[in-house]
Order: structure tokens, then C-alpha cells, then sequence
């Protein structure tokens, strides 16, 4: 599969990149970056960390430096002050490109229609923008996977919304409603029922070498967000969960509705606002149920365990 990534890393994103590198099916064409979990310019230089770590010589191109209507929000209480949880070390030895992440999507696309993937990882900032430099995009592109969203769930970031939707809900509702024929959300639902464990945790800290002890570095900072906040020795992987049913989508059962963001909610603003009307026909969810949407494949039961094995 060879894939766009769209990322703002970002401890999980980081550990979602490690991951995709270890896969021999997957091939990462190029990287933009997005402002999130910390600016996008940092965002850009901690993909470039992270890929020649992996060994991979990968374009990297810096995105979005805030979203559509909303100021910059970044989220350093998670994901450390370098994005890394402060384990970001010494500055890249590669630069990022020149053009933007969202050119970069868009040229991409153009070049190798149908056969790209797009993994978006952060908000959905560079996306949008793509879509409004080149609105066929969604039939240029092969599929998209995103992780973002809490469709039956509570948030994390609100109690209705997801960091990645809240970051930029205007981009979010955009590429929701952008009709792309084959797009997977991997929202709150699906990750978190991805929670690595004590014992895994502990499987994984007894790993040697180089990739490993960055891996359980971040690790060990991000569990100790999760201990700090809920008392509990685990945490999420969001953006590595996305990864995998990203190169095998059978690791998790799914629902298709059509989807929106909610962008005018006094408490509910970034919010999924899902169709889950049991709906007959693509003719109805384009008249009537979905505003004209496109139903989107939402990730619902994950086979955990063997999701963790994997990782
Ligand atoms: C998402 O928000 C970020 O904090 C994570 O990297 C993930 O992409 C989870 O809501
Ligand atoms: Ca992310």
C-alpha cells in the first residue's frame, strides 16, 4: 500500500510511524505536517526524528500552522513541551521540502490517480485545504483512513469531541462532507478499546534496541499522562490503531453513516453528528438522511489483542 500520512507527531503519531515502518506492505510516500498535538513546523521536524530513526528517507512537508476559525490550540499537556514527551532529542538531519502539505497532497494525487492512500493522523486542516485546491480529490485518491471523532462515545479532549475534531472542527466537517467514496473514521469508538496494558507495557519495555528504547521512552511518558490523569498504568493508541486497520481493515467490524461536525454547539463544538438511522439505499443517504453526504466506514469492535501483538 503506499500512503500519504498526514501527522502531527505527537507521541501516538510517532508510534504510528514506527509501526508503519516495520510493515512490508506499507510504503510511505510522503509526510505533511499539522499543527496539534504541537506547532506544525515542530510537528514537521519530529516526523523527520521519528523517520530517520526507522531508517526511512520519506519528503516531509509542513502544513497547516492553525486552524480554519479557531485560534492555535496545541496540547503540550499530553505530548510534552517537544512534542515527544521530551525525548525529541537533537534537531533532524533532514530539512522539509518547500511546498506545503496540502500541495504536497494535491500533486501527489494528481500524479498517481487511484492509487495513493491517505492516513490523516492530526486535524484535518492540510485536507480540507486539498480539497478546496483540488476538488476531485476524492476520486484521485485510493481510500483515506482517519482518526478522529467520537461517534457513540464520550471525547477526550471535551466530553463530546475528540482533540483532533476540536482542533479544527470547520476542517473536520469539510472533508466529512467532502464525498470521498472509500473514507474509514478510527474514532474514540474504535482506540479506545486499544489501551496498552500493564503487561504489555511491560512485554515491550523488556525490548532492546535503538527503535525500542525511543519506543519505550515515549511509552513511558505517555502512560505516565495516563497514570497521572486516571490512576491507571496504560494508555491509547490512537494513531497506531488507525495504522493497522488502515493495512488490514479486518482487524475491526464497522458501520457506514453519513457524518458531519458539529461547528455552532455552545458545549458540543468539534462533536460528531452521526446518521444512524438504519438507512435503505446510497439514493436515500444522498437525498435526504445524510445532507447529501457520503456515508463513512466508522470503526467499531477491534480485535485488541491481536492489534497488540502486532505492535
Ligand atoms: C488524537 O489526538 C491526538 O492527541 C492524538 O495524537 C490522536 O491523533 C486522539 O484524540
Ligand atoms: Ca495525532
Amino acid at each position: 500500500m503506499r500512503i500519504i500520512l498526514d501527522t502531527d507527531p505527537g507521541v501516538d503519531d510517532a508510534l504510528a510511524i514506527m509501526y508503519l515502518a516495520a510493515q512490508e506492505d506499507a510504503e510511505i510516500v510522503a509526510v505533511g505536517s499539522v499543527h496539534g498535538n504541537c506547532s506544525a513546523p515542530l510537528a514537521a521536524r519530529n516526523a523527520l526524528r521519528v523517520l530517520e530513526l526507522v531508517g526511512l528517507t520519506v519528503p516531509v512537508a509542513v502544513g497547516a500552522a492553525r486552524p480554519f476559525a479557531q485560534p492555535l490550540q496545541t496540547a503540550e499537556f499530553v505530548h510534552g513541551a517537544d512534542g515527544l514527551g521530551g525525548h525529541a532529542g537533537p534537531e533532524p538531519n533532514g530539512t522539509v521540502v518547500s511546498e506545503s502539505a496540502a500541495e504536497q497532497l494535491v500533486r501527489l494525487a494528481r500524479a498517481h490517480p487511484g492509487e495513493l492512500t491517505l492516513l490523516a493522523l492530526g486535524p484535518l486542516t492540510n485536507i480540507a485545504l486539498a480539497v478546496l485546491l483540488e476538488p476531485d480529490l476524492p476520486k484521485l485518491l485510493r481510500s483515506v483512513v482517519v482518526m478522529g471523532g467520537a461517534v457513540t462515545v464520550p471525547g477526550n479532549i471535551t466530553p463530546y469531541a475528540d482533540a483532533n475534531f476540536f482542533h479544527d472542527p470547520e476542517a473536520a466537517d469539510l472533508v466529512l462532507g467532502a464525498g470521498f467514496p472509500d473514507m474509514t473514521l478510527v474514532g474514540l469508538d474504535a482506540t479506545e478499546q486499544a489501551r496498552a496494558g500493564a503487561e504489555w507495557l511491560t512485554a515491550v519495555g523488556a525490548l532492546d534496541s535503538p527503535r525500542a528504547t525511543f519506543a519505550n521512552r515515549l511509552l513511558d511518558h505517555y502512560s505516565g499522562f495516563y497514570s497521572q490523569m486516571f490512576g491507571t498504568h496504560t494508555c491509547t493508541l490512537h494513531d497506531p490503531l488507525a495504522a493497522a486497520l488502515m493495512l488490514e481493515p479486518k482487524l475491526a467490524t464497522y458501520r457506514e453513516m453519513p457524518l458531519a461536525v458539529e461547528l455552532t454547539g455552545t458545549h458540543t463544538r468539534g462533536q460528531v453528528v452521526s446518521d444512524q438511522r438504519l438507512i435503505a439505499s446510497d439514493a436515500y443517504i444522498a437525498t435526504k438522511a445524510g445532507a447529501g453526504r457520503v456515508a463513512v466506514k466508522v470503526a467499531e469492535t477491534v480485535e485488541v489483542q491481536r492489534f497488540l501483538d502486532q505492535m
